[in-house]
């Protein structure tokens, strides 16, 4: 193994770092055909013409993929979205309907509850069927119309990392797919989100190389027992996969919240105990999040923000701030996942768990 993890010290942290490289060969096909509905197969033009809405599919990380794919299509394509748990949709009695395009995304493509929920889809008529996998040929694509496989390569650590970045560039090529097709994405938009995807790269390495400021971070959060996360808007699944990472490798209990919830419950758990980090880049949410901070300060409570050099916080000795990069736009949740995934997999390092292998989790989970 040591041959095969090179300068890193576990599968975790050398697939984090090949998050570049990870995202530049899932966006290729996409800078080469542009918003062509190919990317997804031969007949995809023809699926996409034909629906009116919808319905995302997944487990585990590949549901906050999800999450976060709900608002770029509801407010690039301006079409309805509806992102369900696959446990979830396979046990209840649905309103489907056959004009819904049912996309499941699922890095192994062999988990049992995602299999079982796509083919809940199909007993109701919907056959309009897409799915987003990083294994060629596994269940799920071949039970699938059409395919989009991430190009992140084998993916060992049980807590995904690459292949949710690239999740992420799957369901953004899908989004703008669609947006075109609709009359909503004019060359100039397009033009704009195709500059935006070849700079990311780029940008996700200058998120890795904040690792040691990050590391130092983790060191404190290791003598914790709760963390709480909070995000607004496209960011908050980046906070729901940042409190599912802690949990996952660190088993630090920590929770996500859309911090405009903040008033409605959580605020009780608040105290200088009670680590809280903010995912808040410069975006149209930012002075809502900024009050929301206001109010954990006054109950005392520390705050780590991953925040970007216009977003003007203050630092003070209960606000820490890591400045992420800038002007990444509308895939500002890609970057900011970097951050999430570093601090869960140091504040487990101090912890000296086992980070490839957590307990009581497996990579794929094929059974009930
Ligand atoms: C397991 C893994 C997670 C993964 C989830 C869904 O819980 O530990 O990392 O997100 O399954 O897996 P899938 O292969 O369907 O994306």
């Amino acid at each position: 193994a040591s041959l095969e993890l090179g300068p890193f010290s576990h599968f975790m942290q050398k697939e984090i770092h090949e998050q570049p490289k990870a995202l530049a060969d899932t966006i290729e096909p996409i800078l080469t055909h542009r918003f062509k509905a190919e990317l997804f197969g031969a007949n995809a033009e023809e699926v996409f013409s034909n629906i009116d809405s919808v319905q995302i599919i997944a487990c585990g990380t590949s549901f906050y993929a999800g999450s976060v794919a709900r608002y770029w299509i509801e407010s690039i394509a301006g079409i309805p979205c509806n992102v369900d748990i696959a446990s979830e949709y396979r046990y209840r009695d649905v309103a489907a309907n056959p004009r819904q395009l049912i996309v499941t995304i699922s890095q192994s493509g062999e988990t049992l509850d995602t299999m079982e929920a796509l083919k809940y889809a199909k007993s109701y008529g919907c056959e309009q069927t897409l799915s987003i996998c990083n294994v060629r040929e596994s269940a799920i694509p071949r039970a699938s119309k059409l395919v989009f496989y991430t190009r992140a390569g084998a993916e060992i650590g049980v807590a995904s990392t690459k292949a949710f970045t690239t999740q992420l560039i799957a369901l953004f090529a899908l989004t703008g797919v669609l947006a075109k097709l609709r009359g909503r994405l004019n060359d100039e938009k397009e033009a704009e989100y195709l500059d935006s995807l070849r700079h990311l790269p780029g940008s996700v390495q200058h998120a890795l190389n904040l690792e040691p400021q990050i590391q130092r971070w983790a060191n404190k959060f290791a003598g914790k027992e709760h963390a709480l996360f909070l995000g607004r808007g496209v960011h908050y699944p980046i906070a729901l996969e940042g409190a599912l990472k802690l949990k996952e490798i660190s088993y630090i209990h920590a929770e996500a919240y859309p911090a405009g919830e903040l008033k409605h419950g959580p605020l009780a758990l608040v105290d200088s105990n009670m680590p809280v980090v903010v995912i808040s880049p410069n975006d149209n949410l930012l002075e809502k999040v900024k009050s929301n901070i206001q109010e954990v300060r006054a109950r005392g409570g520390e705050i780590f923000a991953f925040a970007d050099l216009d977003s003007h916080f203050g630092e003070s000795d209960i606000v820490h701030v890591i400045r992420t990069p800038r002007h990444v736009g509308v895939l500002s949740p890609v970057v900011h996942t970097i951050p999430v995934q570093l601090l869960a997999y140091h504040a487990a390092l101090a912890r000296g768990t086992d980070v490839d292998k957590p307990r009581n989790l497996a990579k794929s989970v094929t059974v009930e």
